[in-house]
């Protein structure tokens, strides 16, 4: 079941980062209500893709400059994983309606299980890591 696993909150201790980083669970959580309810409509489904297109590349390049200024010894692999998020989100996107332009629930439900697994996988993971060396550098 998509309730059963949707990732909780991971705190990096960074605090523009864990804000960010809720703000997606935020956005996860009302798909995942949107999808269960059967309530996602065309306006809420382009609402949540505007947003997940904006927070992608103004969060990504909020960690990307920021691996750059202080030399981040992982920024390539991290980097890496960021590219592998942007393209699976370009090809997901394309396929979340149907014809008449209303929300397909199963490619949202993809789309919901994705996000879980970005979260779990590299929020609580590789972003944990790079927290821990910014915060070691003294950013706060
Ligand atoms: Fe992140
Ligand atoms: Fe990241």
């Amino acid at each position: 079941m998509l309730g059963s696993t949707t990732a909780n909150m991971v705190h990096s201790g960074i605090l523009w980062q864990d804000h960010q980083h809720a703000e997606l669970l935020r956005c996860m959580r009302r798909l995942q209500r949107g999808i269960m309810e059967q309530s996602l409509d065309h306006q809420g489904l382009l609402e949540i893709k505007e947003f997940l297109q904006w927070y992608v590349r103004m969060h990504f390049d909020g960690e990307e400059a920021y691996m750059e200024h202080y030399h981040y010894p992982q920024a390539e692999q991290h980097c890496q994983q960021h590219a592998a998020l942007r393209q699976q989100l370009h090809d997901t996107f394309t396929v979340l309606e149907d014809e008449l332009g209303n929300p397909d629930l199963h490619a949202c439900a993809d789309l919901c299980v994705r996000l879980n697994q970005w979260y779990l996988t590299h929020i609580a993971g590789p972003d944990q890591e790079l927290a821990a060396f910014l915060r070691d550098q003294g950013v706060r």
